[in-house]
Order: structure tokens, then sequence, then C-alpha cells
């Protein structure tokens, strides 16, 4: 039987079959194992079943014991792996898109329609008995007809496109390269971000993080926004400069943000807590139960892939 270490717990349907099929060794407090102990931990594992919470970086990755053959992550983003030091030691890198679209794109438009018309302060009032109605109480800004600009049009930002344009929105979008035409399905391409900055009355960051996306949300680009705009992401934390992004707002070139991902998650930048327009969410993109069952089911199907073939169509590296 094959040994694998799963870093972090699982719902548990998954921990039963993850169970069934592995010698497993489970984490059944949940604990957020440092670099040390993942490494100690994984002594005699063929592979490993990580999250996103941790962070295998080309150290730690070097010094992963030789049994260790293939890290499938418990997500869709991988940027919390080294993928070309994993590709040196011969270790494949597996995700798990697809089952998680619909629901992290959910999260998306929340962000989106939660930024626009105001929704931590419309919460707070309600809460705390502080608030009557009256023709200009909070007043936020209109879906409809604005124009939304989708950084990464990949699955998740097809789907906030398709939902975005039920609700009366004008989708732009900027990817590498432009889609064909039933995927971009009305929406406007532009091949360079300045361009697609430009009409975003709201951005919704939607790529993947990687070496060519850290920081691309910064001072210079956020000044081709209108001033105004609103700024959501739903993708990853390393995309965004925090501090460009908050001066951003104290100076109302942003009017509001929607954020559910962040650099150094759980710690989020403390500037964001000051701003009554910040929308924040604790990274729930795939939090339901079946998007959540079906990406461990993936992972493990993933493993298995890997163990009868010797390659997995999730891999990544
Ligand atoms: C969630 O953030 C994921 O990458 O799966």
């Amino acid at each position: 039987m094959k040994k694998i270490l799963v870093t972090r717990r699982l719902l548990r349907s998954n921990e039963d079959r993850i169970k069934e099929l592995y010698d497993a060794n489970l984490n059944l407090n949940d604990e957020l194992y440092s670099q040390d102990k993942l490494i100690e931990l994984s002594q005699g594992c063929d592979g490993v079943l990580s999250a996103l919470t941790d962070k295998l970086d080309e150290k730690t990755i070097n010094r992963l014991p030789k049994s260790v053959k293939i890290l499938s992550n418990f997500a869709v983003g991988f940027g919390n792996i080294d993928l070309e030091a994993a590709k040196k030691k011969n270790i494949i890198v597996t995700n798990t898109p697809e089952v998680l679209t619909d629901a992290t794109a959910e999260i998306g438009v929340l962000l989106i329609l939660g930024a626009c018309r105001r929704a931590s302060e419309g919460i707070q009032g309600a809460r705390d008995a502080d608030w009557k109605w009256s023709a200009d109480y909070l007043i936020g800004k209109q879906l409809t007809g604005a124009r939304l600009g989708i950084l990464g049009m990949g699955r998740i930002g097809q789907k906030i496109a398709k939902i975005a344009k039920s609700l009366g929105m004008i989708v732009h979008y900027h990817n590498r390269s432009k889609l064909s035409a039933d995927k971009e399905n009305g929406s406007i391409y532009h091949d360079n971000l300045k361009s697609l900055m430009e009409v975003s009355d709201v951005l919704s960051v939607c790529c993947p993080a990687s070496k060519e996306t850290i920081n691309l949300i910064n001072k210079e680009t956020l000044e081709y926004l209108p001033k105004g705009a609103v700024v959501t992401n739903v993708a990853r934390g390393d995309i965004v400069d925090d501090e460009a992004l908050i001066d951003a707002l104290d100076r109302r070139k942003v009017y509001a943000v929607g954020l559910d991902v962040y650099k150094g998650e759980p710690n989020l930048n403390p500037g964001y807590l000051k701003h009554k327009s910040a929308f924040i969410l604790p990274h729930l993109g795939s939090a339901t139960k079946e998007t959540r069952t079906a990406m461990a089911n993936l992972a493990i199907d993933n493993l298995e892939e890997f163990f009868k073939s010797g390659s997995c169509k999730n891999k990544v590296n």
C-alpha cells in the first residue's frame, strides 16, 4: 500500500476514501505544519496531498525524501509550490482544476457586488442598529451598465463574465491570448493590461499567481484605471501590491475593493481594515461542501492516476 502524507484536514468522506486507498497519515488536528515538520512526516511517503497553505519552496522540496514522487495539491492554484524545483527532483505536481470554477466564480461575483454596493458598511450599520433609510444612505455603484475588466480569462474568469453579463455588465478582458468566439461569448479582448484597465469601472483579478503576475496590480498600473474604479481579487494576494492599492483607496483613486485573497494569508495588510469600503472575505472561493468534496476527490484521483500510469492529466510541471 502506498503511503501518503495529507497535510491538512479534509472533509470526512474524503478522509474515509483516502484511508481506504492508502496508508494515509492524516492531520486530525489540522495543525499548520512547519516546513521541518512536513519533511519529517513525509519520511517513507510516496506522495503528499498538500494544501495552498504549505509553502513548498525550493529549499523544502530539496529536503523531501527520495520516496516522494508526487505533490497532489488540493487547489487549482499552485503558487505555493516551486514547480521547477519539483521537476528537477522528478516530483510531479498536480492541481484540481474545473471542479471549483463555479464556487470560486460565485465568490468573485460576491466581491464585485459587495464592493460596489457597500455591503461592509451596510452590514455594520444593520448590526449596530445605526442606520435609517434615506434617499442618500449608502449610495453605491450600480453594476448594470458598468464595464467589468477581467484580468485572466480562464475558466473562473469566463464564469464570472457569464454571470456579470446577466447582471447587465459590459465585459472586457485581458489574457495571454484571445479566446475563441464561443468562449469569448461577446466579451471584448484587450491584448495589454493598460488598455483593459483604462476601461475597467470594476476590475476582477482572476489570473494565476506566477513570476509574471506578481505585483501586476501596482502603483503604476493602478493609475490606468478610471478614477473611482473598484478593484476585486478572487485569485491570489501575490498579484496585488497592497501598499499601492491601499494608497489608491486613500486617494479615492479606487472607490472600493473586494478581496478574498491576501499576501501572507491569513494575515492581511492592516491598511485595508481602516477602509470601510473594503469588502473583505477570508479566502472562501472554493468553500462549499460540494466543491471541497470534489476537489479532494480529484486530488485523490490524481494520486491514483499517477500511481497507476506514472503520469497524470492534471500535472502542472
Ligand atoms: C483556491 O484558492 C485554489 O487555488 O484552489
